[in-house]
C-alpha cells in the first residue's frame, strides 16, 4: 500500500512531464502537438485537483477539524492555477507563443512551490491523520471519474 505522499507525488511528476511536453512544442511552434499536450496537462491537473478538493482535503478536515488551515491555502492556490491554465488555453488557441510561455512560467513557479508544500508538509500530515483509513481514501481518489 503506497502512502498518500508517494501516490500524489507521482501524480505531480506526471503533470510536470505533460507541462514540459507542451512547452517544448510551443517553443518549436508546433501548435497541433502543443494544444494536444496542453489539453492533456490541463486535464490531468484538474483531475488531480479534484482528488484533493473532493476526497483528500475533506477527509483530512473531517478527521482533524482543521478546515481553515493548509487545505484552505491549497484550495486558494488551485483557483490561481486554474485561472492561469485558462489564460494558457486562450494563448494556445490564438497561437500566441509569447503569451503562452509567459503564463506558463508564472504557473510553473506557483505549481512547483505548491507541490513542494503538499509533498513536504500537507501530504505527510494526511498520511498521519488518515493512517487508519488511508486505503479507503486512496481508493476513493482512484475511483473518481476521469
Ligand atoms: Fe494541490
Ligand atoms: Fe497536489
Amino acid at each position: 500500500m503506497s502512502s498518500i505522499r508517494d501516490f500524489m507525488g507521482d501524480a505531480h511528476r506526471a503533470c510536470d512531464e505533460l507541462f514540459a511536453a507542451a512547452e517544448e512544442a510551443v517553443a518549436k511552434n508546433d501548435w497541433a502537438r502543443a494544444r494536444d499536450a496542453f489539453e492533456r496537462f490541463r486535464h490531468a491537473t484538474l483531475h488531480h485537483f479534484r482528488m484533493e478538493e473532493d476526497v483528500l482535503f475533506p477527509a483530512f478536515e473531517t478527521r482533524t477539524g482543521m478546515s481553515m488551515g493548509p487545505t484552505q491555502v491549497m484550495r486558494g492556490e488551485h483557483v490561481q492555477m486554474r485561472d492561469l491554465m485558462e489564460q494558457m488555453a486562450a494563448a494556445a488557441n490564438a497561437g500566441d507563443a509569447n503569451a503562452y510561455l509567459g503564463h506558463a512560467e508564472t504557473l510553473n513557479m506557483l505549481m512547483q512551490q505548491h507541490n513542494m508544500k503538499e509533498e513536504n508538509v500537507l501530504y505527510p500530515m494526511t498520511d498521519q491523520a488518515l493512517a487508519g483509513e488511508r486505503e479507503d481514501v486512496l481508493q476513493a481518489m482512484q475511483g473518481l471519474p476521469d
